[in-house]
């Protein structure tokens, strides 16, 4: 386990086994970080976040307040999950559209060779176990995404989408 010496006398943040917290990565009030989790450089997490097992986050990533991450997932940098989202076991975030290894004439694909293209999780917003969202969408505030939906198109607030491609099933009037 390496963390950080600041964060590791902390007694509101509480880690699991075999965590790894690089530099300036900033975490808020009342955390749990459990099992094999590993947080990159930059990345900020908000008050009372509970990030389950085997989760990667990705440098410079932002978590907002009261944000929960199922196990087994990699939030990648350009994703953004504001206040109060969800995410279920198991999601795919992307953040390159048309991602390749290698250029056209065989050579290895660098850093800056691909754009990154942002994905934006909502306030409130829910993603299901086994989701895959297509990079450059907006999942809308209180929106609810589908166990296995593919999300290839911006999702509309209070809106709960399923399938591939994603499509509206209903308006979610009520929150429970
Ligand atoms: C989408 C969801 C919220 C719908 O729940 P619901 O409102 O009770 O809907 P129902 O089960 O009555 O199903 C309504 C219709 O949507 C379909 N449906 C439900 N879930 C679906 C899914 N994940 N993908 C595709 N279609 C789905 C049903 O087959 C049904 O179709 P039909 O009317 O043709 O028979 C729920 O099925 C779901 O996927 N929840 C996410 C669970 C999850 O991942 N939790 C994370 C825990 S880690």
């Amino acid at each position: 386990m390496e963390i950080n010496k600041n964060l590791a006398r902390r007694d509101d943040l509480h880690l699991g086994k075999n965590v790894t917290i690089e530099e300036n990565v900033t975490i808020g009030k009342n955390v749990l970080i459990e099992d094999n989790c590993y947080i990159c450089s930059g990345a900020k997490i908000g008050d009372n976040c509970k990030i389950h097992r085997n989760v990667f986050i990705d440098y410079n990533v932002e978590i907002g307040n009261n944000v929960k991450i199922q196990n087994n997932n990699s939030i990648y940098h350009g994703v953004v999950l504001e206040d109060g989202t969800f995410v279920g076991t198991n999601v795919s975030f992307t953040n390159d559209k048309f991602p390749r290894s290698i250029n056209p004439d065989g050579s290895i694909k660098t850093g800056s060779d691909w754009v990154l293209i942002p994905t934006i999780v909502k306030y409130g917003a829910s993603i299901g176990s086994g989701a895959t969202i297509v990079c450059g969408n907006e999942i809308g505030s209180w929106a609810m995404v589908a166990a296995g939906a593919v999300v290839t198109r911006t999702v509309e607030p209070y809106t709960l989408v399923a399938g591939c491609p994603a499509k509206e099933i209903r308006k979610i009037s009520e929150i429970k």
